[in-house]
């Protein structure tokens, strides 16, 4: 699920392509953005696309007609990447522990919006992005992998980003591989590798 870009979206895509992610294959694009940048690129390599926009419903009423859409696709995982909606309990509860983000730091620090500035303004020397479960906290469900970047003393957000984009196209197909292989088990807060 992209709301933007979608270079994350792309990155897991080759991915899958190159077989880094056995067994698995991208079944459906959502957006809930007409004009996401991401939509085009996904549908240039031949993915299935869809939008589902918001509108003045409310977040229950949206998130019913993508539920019905995944489950109609039979989508077995959900991959936000740079989805910038915050999903309800209704959602969560229909694809509980199968939903998985990627976030610009190093969680728990800066969750929410604009996490490289966070960053920057709050005069971090690393940083980075993580994988983990979407539960009903912002930004706060249990924590699949991370990577770090340094920060530089001529950072902008701009620069930052980059560096942590980088590694988020590194890292998501690593984490979404290691989930879909089953290699995790779930203790509390913690994911522990059972390869
Ligand atoms: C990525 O940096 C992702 O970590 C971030 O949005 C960007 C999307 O880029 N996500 C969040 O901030 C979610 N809280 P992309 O559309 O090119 O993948």
């Amino acid at each position: 699920m992209i709301s933007g870009r979608g270079s994350n979206m792309i990155a897991l895509a080759d991915a899958v392509e190159q077989e880094r992610i056995p067994g698995a294959e991208i079944a459906l694009v959502m957006s809930d953005q007409p004009g996401a940048a991401g939509l085009l690129r996904a549908a240039e390599r031949g993915l299935k696309v869809l939008v589902i926009e918001r509108g003045d419903r409310t977040r229950e009423e949206h998130e019913q007609e993508i539920v019905a859409a995944l489950v109609e696709g039979q989508i077995d995982l959900v991959c936000l990447a740079g989805y910038m909606r915050l999903l309800s309990g209704y959602f969560i509860d229909a694809y509980r522990g199968r939903i998985l983000n990627i976030h610009p730091s190093l969680l728990p620090a800066f969750p929410g919006l604009a996490a490289q500035r966070q960053a920057l303004e709050h005069g971090a020397k690393w940083s980075g992005c993580t994988v983990h479960f979407v539960d009903e906290t912002l930004d706060g469900g249990p924590i699949i992998a991370q990577s770090i970047v340094p920060v530089w003393e001529e950072d902008t957000e701009e620069t930052l980003s980059e560096r942590i984009l980088e590694q988020e196209h590194l890292l998501y197909p690593k984490a979404v591989a290691q989930i879909v292989r089953g290699e995790y088990e779930v203790l509390g807060r913690r994911v522990l590798n059972s390869q």
